[in-house]
């Protein structure tokens, strides 16, 4: 490793003694002091830290606040996928609340479709699954090609509408948009990209007061069409046909099949309602002041995510691989 330029270990060391001091004699006096406000008798360090601690599981538990809502009348909203899953839901609840609804999947010139339109929930999307070794590029290309560069190319077709109507932009990523998991790479691959794209995009139109928010369900794979025994069938013969001989014969058939029964397994698994989503996806549109992320998920999948996020790598990997 290169040797780091004086300047930059000074501002280092003075930057960790900095957060040392702040967090070990700051921290504590700040908390004992509203402790103290709050009437508490004289609070010690412990103490402070499990008030912090209270608050914050609070906070987590804390229904969502009432941040005032929309009128709807008037407003129009378009929603990509809608065959199937979370993208058909979608497009009868929000007609149900009035709003005018462009449900889809191919439009051909966007832009002639409507002048005041207030909201794009791009939720058109595939998934796959396959080790590394076994998926082709080809096979990454085609899922970001739908659920990456798809939400973009959306996006950028109808924002000088949204831009105009200060309206929103929602994103269904995923909670594999966070985290990642083995045999999961071209999916978890296009939805951190739906992440950092939303990130960006919701950077940039903060002048213009439009508001870009990003969905990111958890388990909801035996509610919708997103992972059915069929295509579980077509996609292992399709991951055995196109493996490298090399590959098939140093994974070996056995392990391959014990990969795709599990596959097989998840079908019947996750979340049977999807009014989480859809409550979701609502508040993003209709709330005054909508949340950057959403999280609708199962308390384990919550729990994992903040590990992998928050947790040094070397302990969620020993508890979740
Ligand atoms: N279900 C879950 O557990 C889960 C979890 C996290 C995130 N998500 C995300 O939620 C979104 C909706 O998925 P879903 O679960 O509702 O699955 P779904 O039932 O399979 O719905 C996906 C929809 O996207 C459409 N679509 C696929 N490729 C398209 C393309 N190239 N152009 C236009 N439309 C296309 C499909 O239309 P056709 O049927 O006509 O192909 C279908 O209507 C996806 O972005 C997915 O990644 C789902």
């Amino acid at each position: 490793m290169a040797a780091l330029p004086m300047v930059r270990v000074a501002l280092l060391l003075a930057f960790s003694v900095f957060l040392t001091l702040v967090l070990g004699f700051g921290l504590p006096s700040v908390l004992n002091l509203f402790a103290r406000c709050c009437g508490f008798p004289e609070a010690s360090v412990t103490e402070s830290i499990v008030l912090l601690y209270a608050l914050f599981v609070l906070y987590v538990a804390m229904p969502r606040l009432p941040r005032g809502t929309l009128k709807v009348a008037g407003k129009a909203v378009l929603v990509t996928g809608c065959d199937t899953g979370f993208g058909l839901a979608l497009a009868k609840h929000f007609h149900k609340l009035g709003f005018m609804v462009f449900a889809g999947c191919l439009f051909k010139n966007y832009c002639e479709l409507v002048r005041s339109l207030w909201a794009v929930v791009n939720n058109a999307g595939i998934s796959t699954f396959g080790e590394v070794e076994f998926t082709t590029m080809d096979t990454y290309k085609q899922v970001s090609e739908v659920n990456l560069w798809g939400t973009i190319r959306v996006t950028k077709a109808f924002l000088p509408l949204i831009r105009r109507a200060k309206g929103r932009v929602v994103n269904i990523a995923s909670m594999y948009g966070r985290m990642g998991n083995a045999l999961r790479s071209p999916y978890c691959v296009s939805k951190y990209g739906v992440e950092a794209f939303s990130d960006c995009l919701r950077y940039e139109m903060k002048v213009w007061n439009v508001k870009v928010s990003v969905i990111e369900p958890g388990n909801f794979i035996v509610a919708t069409g997103i992972l059915t025994r069929d295509i579980v069938t077509t996609t292992a013969e399709k991951l055995w046909k196109e493996a490298p001989p090399g590959v098939q014969e140093d994974y070996g058939k056995a392990h391959f099949e014990q990969y795709m029964a599990l596959m097989r397994s998840y079908c019947n698994s996750g979340q049977r309602e999807i009014e989480p989503v859809l409550d979701d996806v609502t508040d993003a549109i209709t709330s005054k002041r909508p949340y950057k992320r959403y999280n609708p998920m199962e308390p384990h999948w919550w729990i994992r995510m903040q590990i992998m996020t928050h947790l040094p790598a070397a302990i969620s990997d020993r508890l979740y691989f």
